[in-house]
């Protein structure tokens, strides 16, 4: 049996822009594959059609966190930002993740719950513990076996992130992502991430993502290689 409460096996990838998370996911499901194992790649928000339109909403409408009053501008509060996510989250555990655990794959998903305590409870300062009830309904209590967490100091960061920007089709995602936030809530965001890893210490590997890409890989694999060890799926 696997280490948690489901026959497959759950990844997560954890960290801030720029922290070459996206990238060290697409290599561990290559290499999984290839070793054998079925492995389903997902993301949030955008493993399913509803994340992917959830996601479109903030591109088209461009939502303001603020606006004149009476203005017809979309807006999107603190709260509203999170059940968007929430909301992307419900819907994928039950489509996608619940699905792909139960056929004992190995499920290996580019942010999770966590981004939302991070991102929405210590960037954005909602109650930490409202966030987690909320992550708590959208999830249905599901946590995965294994978080990866790439930390990166965020000036760092940011600046791969812009530079990968301007290698053209990363532009628009890059602008998404870093968005107008200030360094003080990246840095806030960093924070929160290596506050839920210590408080999570069976469930995290945190990983320093400045260093060269090699040894970043390695971790990667040594703790996915430890998980898949304690597990039967091998
Ligand atoms: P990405 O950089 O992995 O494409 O993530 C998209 C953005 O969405 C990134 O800035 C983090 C943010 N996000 C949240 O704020 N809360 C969440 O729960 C998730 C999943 C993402």
């Amino acid at each position: 049996m696997a280490p948690g409460s489901h026959p497959g096996l759950f990844i997560t990838l954890e960290g801030g822009e720029g922290s070459g998370k996206s990238t060290q996911a697409r290599a561990l499901v290559a290499r999984l594959r290839a070793e054998g194992p079925t492995v389903c790649a997902t993301e949030e928000p955008m493993g399913t059609p509803l994340g992917r339109a959830i996601k479109g909403l903030f591109e088209r409408e461009a939502p303001s966190r603020s606006r004149e009053p009476g203005s017809d501008e979309v807006i999107v509060s603190d709260w509203a930002e999170l059940f968007l996510f929430e909301a992307a989250r419900a819907q994928h555990v039950r489509d996608v993740i619940r699905p792909a655990l139960e056929r004992k794959e190995i499920v290996i998903c580019d942010r999770f719950a966590d981004s939302t305590t991070a991102y929405q409870g210590y960037g954005r300062g909602l109650d930490l513990q409202e966030v987690e009830n909320c992550n708590s309904i959208a999830t249905g209590g599901l946590l995965p076996d294994l978080t990866l967490l790439f930390d990166i100091d965020p000036e760092i960061g940011l600046k791969r992130a812009v530079k990968a920007a301007q290698s053209g089709d990363a532009l628009r995602k890059a602008s998404d992502s870093i968005g107008e936030e200030t360094l003080d809530f990246h840095e806030r965001v960093r924070e929160g991430f290596l506050a839920i890893a210590r408080a999570n210490p069976d469930r995290f590997v945190v990983i320093d993502a400045a260093q060269p890409m090699a040894a970043v890989e390695k971790s990667v694999r040594d703790a996915a290689d430890g998980l898949l060890a304690r597990s039967t799926l091998r």
